[in-house]
């Protein structure tokens, strides 16, 4: 099956809430129209579809009925579903003479025409799926987030008009609260923007900061979104290694950058935590260059049995380092809030960019936000996520060591949403049949390997390495995840 454009409902909860025939044969329709499926090809088989998408087999079945009573398709007993030659003459009845339209675009949308997508938001029907950056549903304080939102909507405001792109004031008092208390982060509430998620701060970081002849420093394995869109501005990206202690900072010494963009709190995907002398040689080496640092700490709520580490930002005191936070991992990566941090010198620059991208973020959501700050519910909710969160990581950690014991190797456990795990005995030409095998048993797998950047580290990193995230489990998948894992791994060594 080509890749099906899922409706919000489905995916794992789809059984109740998913496709329905009519979805389905809507959707092969159309793909066999454009082009997707040609002329003879098989489409999957309706227990295969049945079970990719999370649907019975009956109403794939009913779907398959309705494109051969079309003619779409041709079935015959005990094979799969052919795309029927007559599909050529429904294109060609309806086909008008087609306008070759050429598609100019700037020298930015060609960029990113070019770059690979990223196309791993879509719903998908697995049993069990380790994908990064997921939260339980179960763990968000609905009627809290409720209660703040009817309050917010209730007051009727003064006036319906566009408030400050830098974000709605009391948030940005919340924000410089919480920063202090959270992370000793200390700043004037005039230095806070309240974007639409980290990634909104990164894009405005990009068009401010980067020019297309300007390099900039990356992690190297790292946040793939990161570099993309630093890499958008037509700067150039220079990858500097990573090991169990964050990025090297020592190999920045021949460096000249403009920017370097790092997640010290926790080093995506590796988790290492940067101890304080790679922190401070950092920030020498910013100083030195005139370059910012850009500090993502988009998980640092999250820390088990170690010490926090002073940001960067406080060890600067904020003149060369970007600050940016997130709630995507403590509330929802569907809120898409997130705050920078910027120095005093760059607020302008920053609230203008932000007021040309959208004026400014949903006010409603920020006034919600605000309150659960204020009444120390946000705080208690990060505990409560923490301890909840803490438990699937226990349950992983045992759950791999049961399974696998010395012949895995895992890294990043002590901080954050995710591990990473290598498989001392898996080579990594055994990586894509591992996905594959993964996925037939119903069973999400991510690799490390798409993370780097450079050829050479994907060799160095020569076995199989899977970025695996917990907080969207129960322990009771994480536990069952873990079984199908070894099975599927079992398969591949027969
Ligand atoms: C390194 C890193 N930064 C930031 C984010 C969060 O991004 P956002 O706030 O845009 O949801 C993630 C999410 O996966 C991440 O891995």
């Amino acid at each position: 099956m080509k890749e099906m454009v899922q409706s919000p409902n489905s995916g794992s909860a789809g059984r109740s809430h998913g496709m329905g025939s009519r979805q389905i044969y809507e959707e092969l329709r159309d793909q066999i129209l454009g082009g997707v499926y040609e002329t003879g090809s098989q489409l999957p088989s309706s227990r295969g579809l049945a079970n990719e998408v999370g649907v019975s087999r009956t109403t794939v079945t009913i779907a398959y009925e309705q494109l051969a009573a079309e003619g779409f398709i041709e079935v015959q007993q005990g094979a799969r579903p052919r795309v029927a030659s007559s599909v050529l003459d429904h294109n060609s009845s309806s086909a008008s003479p087609k306008r070759v339209v050429s598609v100019r675009l700037s020298a930015y949308g060609e960029r990113l025409r070019t770059s690979t997508p990223w196309p791993d938001y879509l719903p998908n029907a697995l049993k069990v799926d380790f994908r990064y950056g997921d939260l339980a549903p179960s763990d968000f304080p609905t009627l809290i987030w409720k209660r703040a939102m009817n309050a917010a909507m209730a007051q009727r405001p003064a006036r319906l008009a566009y408030d400050d792109p830098r974000g709605s004031r009391r948030l940005r008092q919340a924000l410089q609260g919480y920063l202090w208390r959270a992370r000793t982060v200390s700043c004037n509430i005039e230095q806070i923007i309240v974007v639409n998620g980290s990634q909104q701060g990164l894009d405005l970081a990009a068009r401010l900061l980067l020019d297309p002849a300007d390099r900039f420093v990356i992690e190297d394995p790292c946040y793939r979104m990161a570099r993309q869109v630093f890499a958008s501005t037509g700067a150039t990206p220079v990858p500097v290694d990573v090991d169990a202690d964050g990025m090297k900072t020592a190999l920045l010494a021949e460096v000249d950058a403009r920017l370097a963009y790092v997640t010290p709190s926790h080093q995506f995907p590796l988790g290492g935590v940067m101890p304080i002398a790679r922190r401070h040689q950092l920030l020498e080496w910013a100083r030195h260059e005139d370059a910012y640092v850009i500090e993502d700490d988009y998980d640092s709520e999250y820390r088990y049995d170690i010490n926090p580490a002073p940001p960067l930002h406080r060890l600067d005191g904020g003149s060369n380092v970007i600050y940016l936070g997130t709630i995507s991992k403590t509330l929802s990566p569907m809120l898409r809030i997130g705050y920078l941090v910027v120095p005093l010198d760059l607020r302008e620059a920053f609230a203008t960019a932000k007021q040309l991208v959208d004026r400014h973020s949903p006010v409603a959501e920020q006034e919600a936000l605000a309150s659960l700050i204020e009444s120390g519910s946000y705080e208690s909710h990060v505990r409560r996520v923490r301890r909840l969160n803490g438990e699937r990581r226990k349950t992983l950690l045992s759950a791999l060591q049961r399974n696998f014991g010395n012949r895995i190797a895992i890294e990043g456990v002590d901080a954050g949403l995710h591990v990473v795990v290598w498989f001392n005995d898996l080579p990594q030409t055994l990586e894509a049949p591992l996905i594959a095998a993964g996925r037939l048993a119903g069973l999400g797998l991510h690799p490390v390997s798409p993370l780097y950047n450079r050829q050479e580290n994907q060799r160095r990193a020569d076995r199989v390495g899977l970025v695996m995230g917990y907080s969207a489990l129960s322990t009771r998948q994480i536990d069952n995840g873990v079984r199908i894992l070894r099975k599927a791994v079992k398969q591949l060594q027969q």
